[in-house]
């Protein structure tokens, strides 16, 4: 386990180039089985979360060839329809190999998924999509045997957009008989990113990025090319770190539009941002103005940056509130921050958080990817020699952070 040792205080200049989405890479990667054909990822990103899935593909009996940012899967033939226990604990995205192999096979035997501990994350809502799609399920402890005879086109009602439902409906949905509907599906620029790989691959699929999403089942889909879409939670990282160390950011390789949400945030508080058709420029150069957000589906602010947002917040000029609404466990980052000074209360579903001039150096403990995120951001604005322990839940979801964050002069390195 490795932590990372940061001299903070200086403020991040420079231009980094933002890596392929993770929450895209995933279920792209997870598509590759319901061909036998050759798939090809371009700007697929080099994180552990990738790495695990890599594992499970392979442990299933596909071939998967990963050179710099390419990943080649070609999963001629599937081995075993039972997912490799340990690996799939691992990640949360295994889940959606369920659709996948069920779309493939008819059959598959999964474990309750992993990820990060920030919520309960059922997925009652996964498996009652592929039950309406005719899959029948048995839940055996922490194992669920699925089996269908035919996947049936079926009209399905998400009661919340999951992210991960509407993902492993459209899995199912491709290669099932005639034509499934997803009513309340999530709007996320990764279904978008789904969508059109499907559509390469000769599946028939419209309406991702709206709530309705319509797909008519066909009965093979082919190999096909594809890029991945920049990682719009990597890029609001760096926007949060430019905020905090009070410095000056070239974005490049990024969707400003994906990144809406934390720009207007981030705005709104007076940092001065210029969107350009694929880069983003942010400077701050004093005190940001407190501000209030509350973490909802896309397009609303993701909560996936609520964590680095709350950093923002400890360093503004006045009280934020910050209202999660996504996930009911998302907020041990507050405790670690308070060890660097942050003034903050968590009353409920919000942290109410008094800006302070500057935080203090710290030893902290990732307690998750996004937190991690935070507490380097932290780490990053202290003046002095902070640590972060527990990094791989860091490394599971951005690449080559600390070179990217040394290249724009931070003092950051890692400790194994
Ligand atoms: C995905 C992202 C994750 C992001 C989240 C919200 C990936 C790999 N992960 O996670 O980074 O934080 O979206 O944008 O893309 N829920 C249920 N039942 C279900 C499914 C979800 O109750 O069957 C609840 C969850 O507990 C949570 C909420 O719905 O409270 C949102 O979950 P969901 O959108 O499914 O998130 P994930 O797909 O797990």
């Amino acid at each position: 386990m490795g932590r990372f040792i940061i001299n903070g205080g200086i403020p991040l200049r420079g231009e980094v180039a933002v890596s392929g989405a993770k929450n895209s890479a995933l279920p792209l990667l997870a598509a590759c089985l319901l061909t036998e054909e050759e798939v090809v990822l371009h700007n697929c990103p080099r994180i552990g979360d990738v790495f695990s899935m890599q594992g499970i593909l392979e442990k299933l009996g596909a071939h998967v060839r990963f050179s710099g940012n390419t990943i080649c899967v070609a999963a001629k033939e599937i081995e075993t329809v039972a997912m490799p226990e340990k690996l799939s604990k691992k990640i949360r995205s295994s889940i959606f190999l369920l659709g996948s192999m069920l779309g493939r096979m008819r059959r598959a035997v999964f474990q309750y998924p992993g990820g990060c501990e920030i919520g309960a994350r059922p997925i009652d809502q996964h498996l009652d999509a592929l039950r309406k799609l005719g899959v029948g399920i048995e839940e055996e402890m922490d194992t669920i045997h699925c089996r269908t005879e035919a996947l049936r086109g079926a009209h399905i009602r998400l009661s919340y957009p999951s992210v991960g439902a509407t993902e492993n409906a459209i899995l199912a949905a491709m290669l099932a008989e005639g034509t499934t509907t997803i009513e309340n599906a999530a709007r996320e620029p990764e279904i978008v990113d789904l969508q059109n790989l499907l559509l390469a691959m000769g599946g028939k699929i419209r309406g991702a990025g709206n709530s309705r999403i319509v797909i008519e089942g066909v009965s093979r889909l082919h190999g096909a090319e594809h890029t991945c879409i920049p990682d719009r939670i990597e890029a609001g990282t760096f926007l949060a770190a430019a905020a905090v160390t009070r410095g000056e950011l070239h974005l490049l390789s990024v969707n400003p539009g994906d990144v809406r949400g934390t720009i207007d945030i981030l705005r709104g508080a007076g940092a001065r941002i210029r969107e350009e058709e694929d880069s983003l420029w942010i400077r701050v150069g004093g005190r940001l103005e407190p501000f209030h957000l509350t973490t909802n589906p896309y397009p609303d602010f993701p909560t996936d940056m609520q964590a680095q947002m709350c950093v923002v917040a400890a360093l503004s000029n006045g009280v934020s509130r910050i209202t999660e609404t996504v996930f009911e466990n998302r907020m041990r980052h507050i405790d670690e921050l308070k060890k660097a000074g942050a003034e903050a209360e968590v009353k409920g579903h919000s942290a109410f958080i008094s800006g302070v001039y500057s935080l203090h150096p710290a030893d902290f403990t990732a307690t998750d990817l996004r937190g991690g995120a935070a507490l380097v951001l932290a780490a990053l604005a202290a003046q002095g020699q902070s640590t972060v322990s527990r990094i791989e839940y860091i490394d599971r979801g951005y690449e080559a952070l600390e070179y990217k964050l040394s290249s724009l002069g931070a003092d950051i390195r890692r400790e194994c």
